[in-house]
């Protein structure tokens, strides 16, 4: 069964990276331009922190999220958001993923803080093996029949 791939973002500090590594399945960096200027092969999710950067619209999500985005073929295949954030940045908590969700209408999978704890990277796992399983089902991948025999 195919599994949902993760597209993300971290800084320097490396927090999302962290979680992401976790899962234990493919995962690409968005600040590789590389990464950023290809279009993934199927349906694919998103993990974002959020930046409160004090601009004039109070946006939060990174750059490198943005400019992935833009592609209409990109966005066409993304099935869902995870987000990282600080729950110190209180109305801003998760902005960025928030607000990508609901432009977006996809759904937000998981949120956790900073680097999330074991529990979390156990949840959002599970999560996101439930996903790859409706998505196999959706596309006709159906489970071998048990034998009744
Ligand atoms: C300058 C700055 C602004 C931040 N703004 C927000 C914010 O608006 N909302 C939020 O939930 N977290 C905010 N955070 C917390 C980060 O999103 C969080 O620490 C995340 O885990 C960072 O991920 P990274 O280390 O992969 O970049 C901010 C952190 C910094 C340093």
């Amino acid at each position: 069964m195919r599994q949902t791939p993760i597209y993300f973002y971290s800084s320097k500090s490396g927090m999302a990276r962290q979680f992401a590594l976790a899962l234990k399945r493919p995962v690409f960096d968005l600040t590789d331009r590389a990464v950023r200027t290809s279009v993934p092969d199927g349906p694919w999710v998103l993990l974002t922190p959020s930046y409160k950067t004090g601009n004039a619209d109070n946006d939060t999500v990174p750059e490198p999220v943005k400019r992935f985005l833009r592609d209409p073929a990109v966005r066409r295949k993304m099935v869902g958001i995870m987000g990282s954030g600080n729950r110190n940045f209180g109305a801003h908590y998760q902005a960025a993923a928030r607000q990508i969700a609901n432009i977006s209408g996809r759904p937000m999978l998981f949120e956790f803080e900073l680097q999330g704890t074991q529990w979390d990277v156990e949840d959002a796992r599970a999560i996101l093996e439930e996903l790859d399983r409706q998505l196999a089902h959706a596309h006709g991948e159906e489970p071998a029949k048990q034998s009744i025999a």
